[in-house]
């Protein structure tokens, strides 16, 4: 039984994947996981000015949707989740790292109010067995789309997610704009730097994202965790470096995909703002679709 929550908040357990299941699915989502959790994809991020900065553009969106219930796909440790749970959501955060959703349990259970966030271990292709579907909206961020092998897939995630939506619901979904990495043939995203913790001493810890294009037309992904303490011998040390893939959607190929689940696409924007998509230029590509 896999099921995890903010002490104060519901307690579920529903096993979301059995073990053979896991067995069949085989070791893409295995390594999928490990990129993450390896990476202290928590740590690198600036969570609270993230979240600051794309709560407007959130509410402005889901409060569109009408209704409590809010899915948040590919949680990661839930800052979206708990973020939305704060304003009010019946909010649930799902991902397939048994690790990333612990966490998300842990930090939501030592933050007061964010005690409505409920956090389980599923995939996005099983999100319509959820006890707490059908949701009102759904969002999935930090470009999850990006690793899922072919469109095939693709399909099984988004016909997940529609499932567990009640019909009218919305769905955001952010992932990066291909169309500018490989027209501009990008090699890296924006680097992070993050103050290391009080026990580590001075220094940072710097996120590298390498990218590589590859004769399949895939991107090689390279997220790379640096220590870096000026001073010290040597100054830059590697904490982590994982190899991923990710696959360069268009958005031609994510509106398709989402038609072919049960969504009518309603507005794209360029990034977690009501700023324009442009083709070359957008760092993102953000959907926002409509359950049919
Ligand atoms: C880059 S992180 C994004 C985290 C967060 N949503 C954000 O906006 O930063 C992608 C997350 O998706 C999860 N993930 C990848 N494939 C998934 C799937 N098929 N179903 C559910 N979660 C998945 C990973 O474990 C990881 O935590």
């Amino acid at each position: 039984m896999e099921g995890y929550a903010a002490p104060g908040g519901s307690v579920r357990s529903t096993s979301a994947r059995s073990l053979s299941e896991r067995d069949e699915r085989g070791m893409a989502e295995e390594s999928r996981e490990e990129i993450f959790t390896r990476t202290e994809y928590r740590r690198v991020i600036a969570w609270k000015e993230r979240i600051r900065r794309e709560s407007p553009f959130l509410r402005e969106v889901l409060g569109e949707a009408g209704g409590r219930r809010v899915l948040d796909v590919g949680c990661g440790t839930g800052e979206h989740t708990r973020h939305l749970a704060e304003q009010g959501w019946q909010a649930v955060g799902i991902d397939l790292s048994e690790d990333m959703i612990e966490n998300a349990a842990t930090l939501a259970g030592a933050i007061e109010g964010a005690g409505s966030a409920r956090y389980e271990r599923c995939v996005a292709a099983e999100a319509g067995g959820l006890p707490d579907a059908p949701f009102d909206a759904a969002i999935c961020l930090g470009n999850m789309f990006a690793f899922a092998e072919d469109g095939r897939e693709l399909d099984s995630w988004l016909r997940g997610i529609a499932a567990a939506l009640r019909s009218g619901g919305t769905f955001l979904l952010q992932i990066l704009n291909y169309e500018r990495i490989l027209a501009s043939a990008i090699r890296y995203l924006p680097v992070n730097f993050r103050p290391l913790s009080e026990e580590e001493g001075d220094g940072e810890i710097v996120f590298l994202r390498i990218l590589t294009p590859r004769p399949d037309g895939d991107l090689d992904f390279y997220p790379v965790t640096l220590t870096l303490r000026p001073g010290a011998d040597p100054p830059v040390e590697i904490r982590s470096a994982r190899q991923g893939k990710h696959r360069p959607w268009k958005r031609s190929e994510m509106e398709a995909a989402l038609e072919r689940a049960g969504f009518r696409v309603d507005r794209i924007w360029g990034g977690m703002s009501e700023v324009p998509f442009v083709p070359e230029e957008s760092y993102d590509l953000t959907l926002a679709a409509v359950k049919v």
